[in-house]
């Protein structure tokens, strides 16, 4: 079956796509990682650079992508070989490849979460000693079989969501979690800002050390940023290519970009108070949410409670992201290969399903099998969020700065809908701005 423009999937409404785009964007990156990220690298002042980043850079690139899927109606690879083909066609391909590398180790730590919520509900994690949490964690995520059947289950759900298309599957799904996902995280906010000696994580949250900031955390701020946006690989190609030409591209990308942000800030504003009022480190890491924060809730009346929602928030979050990035390689596959969507999703799934269980395995049995001294699940993050995603921002900027200049412009917006001096602005950030800034910050990092 060929597609044509006309038998592709439609988002059904304006808000569809933006629940949707929203919910690929906020996922384990704004949850997981960034309160932890934060923590290590000094709180406030983090925060900031972060957001000057999002409202340049990531702003930039956001709307590039979705102009890009609009204008085309194509998934990455196909997106580029329409507008322009030659070279370009790579950085769809590139994009293709960083979603196959991404969702099998992402759909392990959904596997966790999944676990966690299960744990938490069972009363398994009902232990205050976080040495004790440690080894719990340390033990469940090294098993040769427990996290690999989680990891299965987060899989088939993902599958199963994508397999019921755009608008029954993917975006009727997001209008009912991501709704779901804003209020467990508000009652979190409240349940960690009114325990007593909150104050402490507030400051640390809220005050900037500027001697903290220097070119590895202006590195990490850009990661987090291009992988917490979801840019750089396609998703937001794809998510843009299900858009009818009616809407205004601008106001919502700029709405993802801001409900995105919004979350990973509030998050922080769970996790760090309620951190610093149990007296625990802020600074530990990928293990704050699996093993600090159990402790925090056992040690907190209520605790189970907010632990479960915890858990589902991390679920939630990260189920929704996992949909666009099968739907990255499902676009194509059916796009360009003529294949039945769900042939596509199926075999698709099952593949990264494969490649997941050696990512799971590195925190046991693998964990001595390291190439440069990363282990499977190491290498996977390494490769794809450091160097595709940064590497395929450059390129989206390029392209529509530079490459399908003037008519980006138009797709942006209705021409009268939005000042001339934005479209400016969008060109300058794209044409150069993110360029210069990614480029910079890729080469010291290498
Ligand atoms: N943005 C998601 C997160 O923050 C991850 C993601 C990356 C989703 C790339 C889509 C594409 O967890």
């Amino acid at each position: 079956m060929q597609s044509t423009g006309d038998t592709r999937g439609h988002w059904g409404s304006r808000l569809g796509f933006i629940l949707a785009a929203a919910g690929s964007a906020v996922g384990l990156g704004n949850i997981w990682k960034f309160p932890y990220i934060t923590g290590q690298h000094g709180g406030a002042a983090f925060i900031l650079i972060y957001l000057a980043l999002v409202f340049t850079v990531g702003i930039g690139v956001m709307l590039a992508e979705l102009a890009i899927g609009r204008m085309s109606q194509r998934n990455p690879v196909g997106a580029f070989a329409r507008l322009k083909g030659g070279w370009w066609v790579a950085v769809g391909y590139f994009g293709v490849a960083a979603a196959f590398l991404i969702l099998p180790f992402y759909s392990v730590v959904g596997g966790w979460t999944i676990a966690y919520t299960v744990k938490t509900l069972t009363g398994a994690l009902s232990v205050t000693d976080p040495t004790a949490l440690a080894a719990t964690f340390t033990a469940f995520a090294g098993d040769a079989l427990e996290p690999i059947a989680w990891h299965g289950i987060f899989m088939a759900l993902t599958v199963t969501v994508v397999l019921g298309g755009i608008g029954a599957g993917i975006e009727r799904t997001c209008r009912i979690l991501f709704p779901a996902l804003l209020l467990i995280l508000l009652a979190l906010v409240v349940r960690a800002l009114t325990l007593p000696g909150a104050e402490k994580g507030l400051a640390f949250y809220l005050t900037p050390d500027f001697s903290q900031i220097g070119t590895e955390m202006v590195g990490a701020a850009l990661s987090q940023v291009f992988f917490s946006l979801g840019l750089g690989m396609g998703a937001m190609i794809t998510y843009g290519s299900y858009l009818g030409t009616r809407d205004n591209l601008a106001s919502a990308g700029c709405w993802v970009t801001l409900l995105d942000t919004a979350v990973a800030l509030l998050a922080g504003l769970a996790v760090l108070p309620a951190v610093f009022a149990f007296g625990m480190n802020p600074g530990e890491g990928p293990g704050l949410s699996f093993i600090t924060l159990p402790a925090v809730f056992a040690r907190m009346p209520g605790g189970m409670v907010f632990g479960m929602m915890f858990f589902l928030l991390l679920v939630i979050a990260a189920l929704t992201s996992a949909l666009s990035l099968l739907e990255v390689v499902v676009a194509y596959l059916v796009d360009e290969w003529g294949i039945k969507r769900r042939t596509a999703a199926i075999g698709s799934g099952a593949i990264m399903f494969a490649i997941g269980v050696p990512a799971s395995l590195s925190f046991g049995p693998l964990a001595n099998a390291t190439l440069f001294g990363k282990t499977v699940f190491g290498l996977l993050d390494y490769i794809s969020v450091n160097l595709l995603l940064p590497t395929g921002g450059i390129l989206i900027a390029l392209f529509v700065g530079w490459v399908v200049w003037p008519r980006a412009a138009t797709e942006l917006t209705p021409p009268g809908r939005l000042q001339p001096r934005w479209v400016t602005a969008w060109r300058w950030l794209c044409a150069v701005v993110a360029p210069v800034v990614i480029g910079w910050i890729l080469v010291k990092g290498l």
